[in-house]
């Protein structure tokens, strides 16, 4: 418990859910404007066991660390289950998620109303910024793999590791 949680302030709490896989600089910039409304921000990775993985839980986490410590309000987490579980466990009222484009509403509208129903727990839509309204790591790791340059699209760090990473599996 934080000091101002003992003294009966209760720190407003917000979670941002993803894959991660890895971070985007249209992740970044949802996740420090989250971080300007609330106390703290979770970042929650969530593992789908069905999805291998260009990184692991561990090194998407490691990154996001990287690329949000100057916020000073974000906490890296992982969680194997439904969301909504995991906003339970930290009494977490809110999810924020960021959208991109009219084709992003209709599964983000099915997963808001899910998770209200299930829960109670709201889910905040703040719309992306322009430059990274077509932006998805999907698209970033197949751009990269055939040698595009996607360094603008992604935080300096997280780039390096995509390189390297790409590297090993050519060599592999
Ligand atoms: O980055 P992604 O893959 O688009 O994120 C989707 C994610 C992980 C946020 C979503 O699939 C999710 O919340 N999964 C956790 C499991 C869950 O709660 N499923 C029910 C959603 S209504």
């Amino acid at each position: 418990m934080t000091g101002s949680e003992s003294e009966g302030l209760q720190l407003r709490r917000a979670v941002c859910p993803g894959s991660f896989d890895p971070i985007t600089n249209g992740h970044l910039d949802i996740i420090a404007r989250a971080a300007r409304l609330y106390d703290v921000v979770h970042v929650a990775v969530m593992i789908n066991a069905s999805k291998q993985g260009l990184f692991t839980v561990e090194e998407r986490m490691e990154l996001i660390r990287r690329v949000t410590g100057e916020y000073g309000n974000v906490e890296v987490e992982s969680h194997h289950g439904l969301l909504v579980d995991f906003c339970k466990e930290r009494e977490i009222p809110a999810i924020v998620k960021g959208l991109r484009a009219v084709s992003d509403f209709d599964y983000e509208l099915q997963m808001a109303q899910m998770n209200n129903g299930l829960s109670g727990v709201e889910t905040l839509f703040v719309p992306t910024n322009p430059t990274y309204s077509f932006l998805s790591s999907s698209l970033v790791k197949e751009v990269a793999a055939w040698g595009g340059d996607v360094s603008h699209l992604l935080p300096a760090p997280v780039h390096e590791a995509l390189v390297e990473r790409l590297a090993e599996r050519r060599k592999a």
